[in-house]
């Protein structure tokens, strides 16, 4: 990957009508990179794909594609192409006649161009499917054409709009692996669009969280995750835990707080990553920074006490609700499953060894 921006994103505004879709939405997306738009329904993910593609019009802002400005570059003269959500292959076609479909106009030969439609199916997984009906596939499959068809004309920038979203849970996971493969392999620059946190993170360079028209947080995926900018970020991205603090001083780098349950700990001021709001502190934690200690064993560093609420078996990992001695929420703690150790019964007393370094405070 290089630093070179293959998109720059400059203050972009969209109306529709009166509804602020897009609210200065800055950017900049490297080339080569694996970039996501994770965000909730509504947020205005497509919206920003369907303006870089140049579907949509922009309300003020700048786009720009390999340094040059989009202002007036209708759509089909972009460097980029778009596989939509409902991946629409022609079903009356063969797999190949969808792949090459875009490549009706090309000046090649037919021989040129059969051999390009086979080198994109072997790159999607389906070589030898040229001359299978397109409707006799499964949603996999036709997902894998409709990525060929888009493969096929060498865009420099792939814009995938939720393409995994139709598949069911396995067969999603096997192509967010072969996707991140394929994208290696060809080089161009994705921007996948999804609203799995999951999948985001599997998948990422670089993840931007959008809400409400904005970007909320851009990062890449152990950013995000460990040093969350606003509860809100923290709070969509896996699951965390938060107990109210109070900020007792701040000097030299470090904070000194006071956490409900968890007593008075210093943290470095990099553990608080977001900018100050002036509302009530609060110190939040995910649910694997803490750890169940089971009889004789030893606190590696502060500990504390509380009781099984809650316990939900997953066969590699438990997660327990635990009531924090002091503390009338429970708070989540995931366990990795190991022989020889019980996994542990609703109503237990446990203690609970826990780490200020794993702290992030919302203030
Ligand atoms: N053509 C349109 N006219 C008016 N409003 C629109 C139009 N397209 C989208 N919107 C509105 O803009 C907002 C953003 O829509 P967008 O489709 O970008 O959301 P999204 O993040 O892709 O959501 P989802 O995850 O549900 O696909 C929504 O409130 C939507 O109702
Ligand atoms: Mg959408």
């Amino acid at each position: 990957m290089t630093q070179r921006p293959m998109i720059e994103l400059k203050d972009v505004h969209k109306y529709y009508g009166d509804y602020h879709a897009l609210r200065g939405i800055n950017a900049d997306i490297k080339a080569g990179e694996f970039f996501s738009l994770l965000g909730p329904s509504g947020c205005g993910k497509t919206t920003l794909l369907r303006t870089i593609a140049g579907f949509e019009d922009i309300t003020s802002g700048v786009v720009m594609i390999d340094a040059k400005h989009m202002e007036g570059v209708p759509a089909n003269k972009r460097p980029t192409n778009m596989v939509f959500q409902s991946y629409a292959i022609f079903p009356h076609l063969t797999v190949a006649q969808n792949v090459g479909f875009g490549l009706r106009r090309d000046p090649r030969s037919q021989a040129e161009k059969d051999k390009a439609v086979a080198e994109a199916l072997e790159m999607v997984g389906l070589k030898g499917f040229g001359a299978r009906a397109a409707h006799a596939l499964s949603g996999g499959q036709r997902q894998r054409v409709a990525l060929a068809r888009a493969l096929i004309l060498k865009p420099k920038v792939l814009l995938l709009d939720e393409p995994l979203s139709a598949l069911d849970k396995k067969l999603r996971e096997n192509m967010q692996v072969e996707l991140i493969k394929l994208q290696r392999q060809v080089g161009i620059t994705f921007i996948l669009v999804t609203h799995d946190q999951e999948e985001a993170l599997v998948m990422s360079d670089r993840i931007a969280v959008m809400f409400e028209g904005e970007i909320a947080q851009l990062d890449d995926p152990e950013t995000l995750y460990r040093l969350p900018k606003s509860r809100k970020v923290a709070d969509f991205i896996g699951h965390m835990n938060f107990l109210p603090a109070a900020i007792h001083g701040e000097a030299n780098g470090e904070i000194e707080v006071e956490v409900l349950g968890l007593g008075r700990c210093h943290i470095s001021d990099k553990q608080a990553p977001g900018a100050v709001s002036g509302g009530e502190a609060s110190i939040g934690f995910r649910p694997e920074t803490l750890t169940i200690l089971y009889e004789g064993q030893a606190a590696t560093d502060r500990e504390t006490t509380g009781k099984v609420e809650e316990v939900v078996y997953y066969g590699d990992m438990t997660y327990y609700d635990v009531k924090l001695d002091g503390v009338a929420d429970p708070v989540r703690i995931s366990m990795r499953n190991v022989p020889g150790r019980p996994v542990l019964e609703r109503g237990a007393s446990t203690r609970v060894a826990w780490s200020a370094s794993a702290l992030v405070l919302f203030r």
